[in-house]
């Protein structure tokens, strides 16, 4: 869930729904805003987008006001409907709160405050929270803050809230654990959200809260930070954002997903750039250079990550153990962080994450950091939780990724994964260094080339047309790209709701080729190196049933050209850098399929960018 509030001079209600707007990658199945006015708090929410919140607040409510909170919702407790939408009040009318985050403990709260006469119009915890606040604040007769306070004490589960009081409209409580929530400092006026980005055009300064960290907000004066468990006072560290407008609004595409594609090649020259000087032999990161010995000394690697970042810690799998020369695992955070995995203080840890927020990845880090192991974050968002929380790491250097079907962001995770990977096998002299040079070489040619696979995009979008329809696809690849075949099938099923597998070429003939007829198209990653005449091989086995074969392959090439319905090139490059180039087109065919079903591409049913809950 994505939340945002406000409390200045200038009308509330403005800033609010834009900042939900940039916050709908967080979710957005139910929208909704509370605006304190002349002693009113009115209250609009509806299922649905922001939008259809707009329409709600400004056709039938008043939206004035100088104080209020916004929310949008990805559904955990209750179903998205217009009552169980954020924001919810106490049994008085006059708490207000907005929640992103799970309260575990909630229904024995709930039935506790049912015995003591309170009433709950929605299936929510975060009614159940706010009643509680209300019920300490009443019975114990204590300011709001401390209300807070002792009520977070008694839950069990993760947050990050806002609350205010309709007889104190000049302040807002914020509180957090396990969620995010950054506070933006302007002049005589705060700003409260999930990130930076619904206020970064109003100010550059943020503090971003710590767990179990909660914050009193009140208009002219200094914000009051305070640890909630042992009631120790916290000092606040503003920081100074680097974030830019231009980065987070669409730039003439019609989709983000579509203009993060085509940011791909500077993302990843980003990503590199200062880290790699290929002339000179040298890849040089801080984060792996002040704990060399961590990475050589590793009895093992192991990667945990969920989603697209899963599919990008598979990539490095190939790439440190063929580089290397060093044992990973790769794990869903979600499986490792429950199945009491054997970790030693030898194993490194790297968690993946575009976000650096979702919850099984840093519930994982922090279970690998309790066994000793050390603890290496590859995430995008500077600043975020996961990167606060390791020992060291890198950042991708992406550029907000707002599409919920993450691409640039994977692309940077593999050049991120591979610069590691090279840097340890140089100290480890596992290279001659003309083969090591031409690695580093080749990596500065990778955006060029992704440019070139760009051009694909008309190709790509009438394959699209062909198989728009389809209720069925296969994606296959082996080695390296065997990730990507995964990848390519997770972003045609997040955005058109098509059903798509990936598989390891080779295993089609254990399983999945009994599903092979005239109606299944067939995605086949067939480039020169890397197994390229067993593939060459499985693909004759999908002609042979009739199968339809979209065919990824080097330029040049004419044997898989004989076979394949149809082929998309690619510019040949080094193996281990193929699944930087290999992405691309399916990046594009996932999109185009989607686009022509009518679908939304930036806001798929159901998924969130950022997974905050467990
Ligand atoms: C969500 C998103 C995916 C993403 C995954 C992991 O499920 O919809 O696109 O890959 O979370 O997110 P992270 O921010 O940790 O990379």
């Amino acid at each position: 869930c994505g939340i945002v509030g406000y409390i200045g001079h200038r009308d509330a209600y403005p800033i609010i729904v834009k900042g939900l707007q940039r916050l709908e990658y967080r979710g957005y199945d139910s929208a909704g805003i509370a605006l304190y006015h002349d002693g009113q708090i009115v209250v609009s929410k509806t299922k649905g987008k922001v939008d259809d919140l707009k329409v709600k607040a400004e056709t039938s409510n008043n939206i004035e006001g100088s104080l209020g909170l916004g929310h949008t919702r990805w559904a955990t407790h209750g179903v998205p409907n217009d009552t169980n939408s954020h924001p919810h009040y106490s049994n008085s009318g006059d708490l207000v709160i907005i929640h992103n985050g799970i309260i575990e403990n909630y229904e024995s709260i709930k039935k506790a405050l049912t015995s003591r006469g309170y009433e709950f119009k929605t299936d929510t915890d975060t009614e159940v929270l706010v009643n509680l606040i209300e019920e300490v604040k009443d019975k114990e007769e204590v300011k709001l803050g401390q209300a807070v306070q002792i009520a977070l004490n008694q839950v069990v589960g993760a947050y990050a809230i806002a609350v205010f009081d309709r007889n104190k409209p000049d302040e807002i409580v914020v509180a957090k654990l396990g969620s995010p929530l950054a506070i933006g400092i302007g002049e005589n006026e705060y700003f409260v959200a999930s990130d930076a980005s619904p206020f970064i055009e109003y100010t550059n300064n943020a503090v971003y809260l710590e767990d179990e960290e909660m914050a009193i907000i009140r208009l002219g004066k200094e914000i009051k930070l305070r640890k909630i468990k042992d009631d120790s006072i916290a000092y606040p560290n503003i920081l100074e954002l680097q974030l830019n407008l231009e980065e987070i609004e669409k730039g003439g595409y019609d989709h983000f997903m579509l203009k993060e594609i085509y940011e791909q090649p500077r993302a990843i020259l980003d990503t590199y750039r200062g880290r790699l000087l290929a002339d000179q032999g040298i890849v040089r990161m801080a984060g792996i250079d002040q704990n060399l010995e961590k990475f050589l000394n590793a009895n093992r690697i192991i990667i945990v990550a969920c989603g697209t970042s899963w599919h990008a810690g598979l990539v490095a799998e190939y790439i440190f153990e063929d580089l290397a020369r060093i044992p990973v695992e790769v794990e869903y955070a979600s499986e490792f962080r429950y199945r009491n995995p054997v970790i030693t203080e030898n194993d490194v840890l790297i968690a993946i994450s575009q976000s650096g927020e979702t919850a099984d990845t840093l519930a994982a880090i922090k279970l690998a950091k309790e066994k000793g192991a050390f603890v290496f974050g590859v995430c995008n968002v500077v600043g975020s939780s996961i990167a606060r929380e390791t020992h060291a790491g890198a950042y991708t250097h992406a550029g907000p990724e707002i599409g919920v079907a993450s691409t640039k962001a994977f692309t940077t995770q593999i050049t991120v994964l591979t610069l590691i990977a090279l840097k340890l096998a140089s100290e480890k002299g596992i290279f001659s260094s003309p083969q090591f040079h031409e690695i580093l070489t080749e990596l500065e040619n990778i955006p060029s080339k992704v440019e070139k696979a760009l051009e694909s995009n008309d190709l790509v979008s009438h394959i699209a047309d062909i198989y728009k329809d389809s209720t069925n696809c296969l994606y296959l690849g082996r080695g390296y790209n065997f990730p990507v075949a995964l990848e390519g099938a997770l972003k045609l099923k997040e955005i058109s709701y098509i059903h798509a597998e990936g598989y390891p070429a080779a295993e089609m003939k254990h399983g999945p080729i009994a599903l092979i007829d005239e109606q299944m198209p067939v995605v086949v990653i067939a480039t020169k190196k890397g197994h390229y005449e067993k593939v060459v091989s499985n693909i004759q086995e999908i002609k042979s049933r009739s199968g339809r074969i979209i065919a990824v392959v080097t330029e040049g090439d004419e044997t898989v050209k004989e076979l394949a319905d149809h082929v998309i090139e690619v510019p040949e490059t080094n193996e281990c850098l193929t699944p930087l180039l290999t992405t691309i087109p399916l990046q594009l065919l996932s999109y185009h399929i989607a686009v022509m079903r009518g679908c939304n591409v930036d806001q798929p049913r159901n998924l969130a960018k950022s997974v905050t809950v467990e």
